[in-house]
């Protein structure tokens, strides 16, 4: 292989895998909104696009009853191992729009740094593979290793469909490794290769008292308010050393080892300058455990939206109807989120007043992730990492969820590497998301390095 010829192409094609990508960051992919269906249809149509120009074979946009994933191959390397490179097309929806510096969905380079929705989660990620692969392409003929890839539009919505259609397409995504880059690195100038991922158990909570808004005056004080019953019951599920008090949620939690806790207590992590990064006045979390401890390896609970009653200019003295609240909880490997769900639910009802009536729904969840740190793949990426970067990678678990990821890895049967290029101040799912060039860049280098590295593990 003429690594520094591919490497060249790399560093002087930089300016054009950057366009490729901000025509797929036009497109406004957002997964949770139906008016959006035509254009997760154009996303999907623009990746397969690019996979006929990279010259993949049986490139195809796989239906679901939700939205299409695409497909393609390359599978010129018999005897060589086939690597899934796995990653997802959709996006988070963009509001609070009004605090974007910029439209989100028109790309925009301010300093060292490319603005837009997707910017890093996960188009931008997904876009450094096809130029990796480009790379490789224009400048050897050839990939190092057979190459399958399988583009998701429904990742930010729990991959409703996507289970189905791997199950379906077994055959189709067989492969011996599953290649994802949708993480961050713990920071800037310090690559990474993530572990594990968390859980996630998405519930609503729904209140009811009266059947219509009361005056206060006229009924304040002998009905229950549904707002205030709402408010008490979420505060009952964390006490204040951080603790989830629902019965039963800690019981599946696999401890944290001597070993790993002196494995994360090495890695870098300032305190002082994180709570500072996010503008919050100081960090907080369960007791008992160092910050990363808390972000990756335990599970935890939290509201994620209130609503109910007066919220318009002024004052209004009304007693809502109704409340509402969406809570969810990161969960760790070995949590079940379906149990979870339902524990939550039981403790909510079993501490709601009889005043009031209370629906929990349990909207959607996924498995947390644990691999092994020792394999052959992770050894590979390690160096491959380290020489596109220029400095030692490490080791690291994240707190978000990529929820498809067990499955894939026990319906293919095959090992998966989680190897990102996010940054803790990307602002993914937030305004202003953004990519850094410096890793996009040295990113796709790291990829035309790893790909070869991976297609040199002997397999057996
Ligand atoms: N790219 C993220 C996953 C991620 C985020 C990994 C932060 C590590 C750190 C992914 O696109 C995502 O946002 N997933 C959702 C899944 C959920 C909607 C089921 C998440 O974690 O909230
Ligand atoms: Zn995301």
């Amino acid at each position: 292989m003429q690594k520094q010829n591919i490497l060249n192409y790399v560093d002087s094609h930089v300016e054009s895998f950057l366009d490729d990508l901000k025509a797929g960051l036009r497109i406004p992919s957002i997964s949770s909104d139906p008016e959006h269906k035509p254009d997760m249809a154009k996303m999907a149509d623009l990746l397969s696009g690019r996979m006929n120009s990279l010259g993949f074979q049986k490139v195809q946009t796989i239906p679901t009853p939700g939205h299409p994933a695409v497909y393609g191959e390359w599978l010129h390397q018999p005897g060589k191992p086939t690597l899934l490179i796995y990653g997802h097309y959709d996006v988070q929806p963009v509001d609070p729009v009004e605090l974007w510096t910029s439209p989100p969905f028109e790309p925009d380079t301010r300093g060292k740094k490319l603005y837009a929705r997707g910017a890093v989660d996960d188009k931008g990620q997904v876009y450094m593979h096809l130029a990796a692969i480009s790379a490789w392409l224009k400048s050897e003929n050839k990939l190092p290793l057979n190459v399958k890839i399988v583009l998701e539009g429904e990742e930010e919505v729990g991959s409703e469909h996507f289970e189905e259609l791997v199950k379906t397409h077994r055959e189709l995504l067989a492969s011996d490794y599953i290649l994802i880059s949708d993480t961050p690195m713990l920071q800037k100038g310090l690559p990474g290769i993530t572990y594990g991922l968390r859980g996630l158990a998405y519930l609503q909570l729904d209140v009811r008292g009266s059947s219509a808004d009361l005056h206060s005056g006229s009924f304040g004080g002998i009905v229950a308010n549904p707002l205030n019953a709402l408010t008490k019951m979420l505060a009952a599920l964390k006490d204040d050393s951080g603790h989830v008090t629902v019965p039963g949620f800690y019981d599946d939690v696999v401890e944290i080892s001597a070993e790993e806790h002196a494995n994360i207590a090495r890695l870098p992590f300032d305190e002082t300058n994180f709570a500072e990064s996010i503008g919050a006045p100081v960090l907080s979390g369960e007791e008992g455990f160092t910050r990363l401890e808390q972000l990756w390896a335990r599970p935890t609970l939290d509201i994620n939206g209130i609503w109910g009653g007066y919220q318009g200019p002024g004052a209004k003295t009304v007693i809502p109807a109704e409340a509402h609240a969406k809570l969810s909880c990161r969960l760790v490997p070995n949590q079940d989120w379906r149990k979870i769900s339902d524990q939550v639910a039981s403790f909510l009802k079993s501490i709601a007043p009889e005043s009031v009536d209370v629906t929990v729904t349990a909207m959607h969840g996924g498995r947390g992730y644990l691999a092994g740190i020792d394999s052959p793949s992770i050894q590979a990426a390690k160096s491959a990492l380290a020489e596109g970067f220029a400095t030692e990678a490490v080791l690291i678990r994240e707190g978000g969820s990529i929820p498809i990821v067990p499955m894939l890895a026990e319906t293919l049967d095959a090992e998966v590497l989680l190897v990102g290029f996010g940054l803790p101040d990307q602002n993914a799912h937030a305004p202003d998301e953004n990519l850094d060039l410096e890793n996009f860049h040295m990113g796709i280098r790291s990829l035309v390095i790893l790909y070869h590295k991976l297609s040199e593990i002997k397999q057996v």
